[in-house]
């Protein structure tokens, strides 16, 4: 199980000291990229995220919430073994802009709104290296699970195992210390938290509170 906690809760005027705080205990750092358009929010793009990227060493996971991934993918400045996803609600040619997170040397991923069927990335499957089920409208921290995510997640596992791939389940959204334990176990791979993690008076402690129930059997 791999944990990515998301900076969208964190204190933006002490980002690179809350992601310096998470750091040795993260798998990823969750950057939740939005422009205003595909989502009614904005955040930052590749100037703040790249202004952080050598101040910290764990990878990152940088998730495009935003109308054109295939004009800005490639302005983020990655190292091998980072994640960049994008949302195919928001292009026309998916293939196309998994070749442009390819060649900058991330691992591509497509994400799915809660109400985005699994059908619209079938295709693709065997091209992405993981696939972003959102368990929230995209768009804030702080939402509540969706409970009809675990579902998704066990028919995308099983769509995984029958094609023989190797693509990793993010599950992001509404994620806490009370269902994390029933995500794993669906099936997910990768599991965001903003609200439980940075929301939190003791960012550490819960990321390790977090690690050991989404472990526990
Ligand atoms: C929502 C973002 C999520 C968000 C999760 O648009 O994609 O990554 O940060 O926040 P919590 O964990 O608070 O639901
Ligand atoms: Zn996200």
């Amino acid at each position: 199980m791999k944990l990515a906690p998301s900076l969208l809760a964190a204190d933006f005027g002490r980002l690179l000291e809350q992601a310096q705080a998470v750091a040795d205990l993260s798998d990823y750092l969750h950057w939740d990229v939005m422009d205003g358009h595909f989502v009614p929010n904005l955040t930052f793009g590749p100037v703040v995220v790249n202004a952080l990227r050598d101040r910290v060493s764990v990878p990152f996971d940088i998730h495009l919430m935003i109308t054109d991934p295939q004009q800005y993918a490639p302005q983020f400045r990655v190292r091998s073994g980072d994640l960049i996803s994008f949302h195919v609600e928001a292009v026309s040619d998916p293939i196309a802009v998994i070749e442009t997170i390819h060649k900058t040397g991330a691992r591509a991923g497509i994400a799915l709104r809660p109400k985005t069927s699994l059908r619209a990335v079938e295709q693709f499957l065997d091209q992405l290296d993981f696939l972003l089920i959102m368990s929230v409208e995209p768009g804030f921290a702080g939402q509540s699970f969706i409970a009809e995510t675990l579902e998704k997640i066990r028919h995308a596992k099983e769509l995984i195992q029958r094609k023989n791939l190797r693509v990793e389940i993010e599950v992001d959204g509404g994620v806490n210390a009370q269902n994390i334990r029933e995500i794993a176990r669906a099936g997910a791979d990768i599991l965001v938290a903003a609200s439980a993690v940075f929301g939190q008076k003791d960012p550490r402690a819960a990321l390790a509170q977090l690690r050991a129930l989404a472990t526990s059997s």
